[in-house]
């Protein structure tokens, strides 16, 4: 197995692998290079729904997205799919999945089964750096903030952008919920400090007037946004990408219009945030 780093600021490229057959050495050096890393990059998988679910589950219980639609006969696993003929695709902003829940789902492992000639590659932007980057004085400002996150927008009856996406999504009615959580968070495994906030769910600063909650979340965002904390992912079918929903964020780009992009998702439970 050979692990190299895929950017300065995250992600890590793991090749000679097959992630259906890792004994338990194999795989605590898979997970120290998530933690280290954030996220990794898996080249020439070959999974099916079953082994996709047991790969995620040595990394703990499964946290049934409820929002997308499920592949059918597997509940676990949430389709990441456009058709030719769809305009919107899924994903197709900087965000962190799931950020809105009290226990925000610890990490995504998501699986290619057809990608399009040309185009749909992700975007992975790494929080620790960005945190480190930031200056003394910002790193003053918001270090006991916390902020405000929801999906009513995203997922709810009334978002336009569920609409368009159409019968991709599901559950409506169970969007709503908000959570707090902090700005600067320490990493729950490793301690490592880094921004939690996206511009995909996170609604407010709290206990903050809203015109400077905006301009501050704002200033967040477009310091982040530099291509220096960042790692494209070009896919190929049979890749497998895993990130840390903690110390990442993700932008599926929609560059590939006319052309089928079909993926596989399944969620693992994470810890409340503090
Ligand atoms: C997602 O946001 O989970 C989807 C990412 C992708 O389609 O590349």
């Amino acid at each position: 197995m050979r692990i190299a780093k895929a950017s300065a600021a995250v992600g890590a490229i793991v090749e000679d692998i097959d992630v259906t057959r890792l004994d338990d050495d194999e795989f605590a050096a898979i997970r120290q290079a998530f933690l280290d890393h954030g996220a990794l990059f898996f080249r020439e998988q070959t999974l099916t729904p079953e082994a996709h679910i047991a790969f995620a589950e040595r990394w703990g219980a499964i946290d049934f997205n409820r929002f997308f639609k499920r592949r059918e006969g597997y509940p676990e696993i949430a389709e990441v799919l456009k058709e030719p003929d769809q305009q919107l695709n899924i994903g197709g902003g900087w965000h962190t999945d799931h950020s809105y829940d009290e226990a925000p789902a610890m990490g995504s492992i998501l699986y290619a089964l057809e990608i399009p000639p040309s185009g749909g590659d992700t975007l992975f932007a790494g929080m620790a750096a960005a945190y480190d980057a930031l200056d003394d004085l910002m790193k003053e400002r918001i270090k006991d903030l916390k902020a405000r996150h929801g999906n009513a927008h995203v997922f709810g009856e009334e978002s336009a952008y569920r609409k368009a996406v159409g019968d991709r999504y599901t559950n409506p009615d169970q969007a709503g919920q908000t959570a707090v959580h902090p700005v600067v968070l320490a990493h729950p495994d490793t301690g490592a400090k880094g921004l939690y906030v996206n511009p995909g769910f996170t609604l407010e600063i709290v206990d903050m007037e809203p015109e400077e909650s905006r301009a501050l979340l704002q200033q967040l965002y477009d310091h982040i946004q530099q291509d220096r904390f960042h790692h494209r992912h070009v896919w190929r079918e049979g890749d497998l990408a895993m990130w840390d929903n903690r110390a990442t964020w993700h932008y599926a780009l929609n560059d590939y219009q006319g052309h089928r992009r079909y993926l596989n998702r399944i969620t693992i439970e994470g810890v409340a945030l503090g």
